[in-house]
């Protein structure tokens, strides 16, 4: 599994955040929610215990909606990085020829 660093260690941080800090800290989120949607996927992948694969589905489900949710907050604290994604989106589509 990869692994991300961890911003404060388990530890809340003995300050306040700039803003630039919360931007980075809800970039991470994102990240561990990627990362536990791939562990739940290739969990669930691997097993045979059919509760355990509907838990593990439910699960993976409610990670990509928070995934969601940290997009949405990166959005309003970032506007700016929006247009980043916008451009790799139409950079994209341009090169695999999609309307
Ligand atoms: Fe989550």
């Amino acid at each position: 599994m990869c692994e991300f660093s961890t911003p404060f260690n388990g530890n809340k941080c003995d300050r306040t955040l700039s803003h630039q800090e919360l931007v980075r800290a809800i970039r991470f989120s994102i990240a561990s929610e990627f990362e536990a949607i791939q562990f739940y996927e290739q969990l669930l992948d691997s097993i045979e215990d059919k509760n355990a694969k509907k838990l593990l589905a439910e699960i993976a489900g409610d990670e990509k909606e928070h995934v969601g949710n940290f997009l949405t907050l990166l959005k309003l604290l970032s506007p700016e990085e929006e247009k980043f994604y916008k451009e790799g989106i139409e950079e994209a589509r341009e090169i695999m020829e999609l309307e």
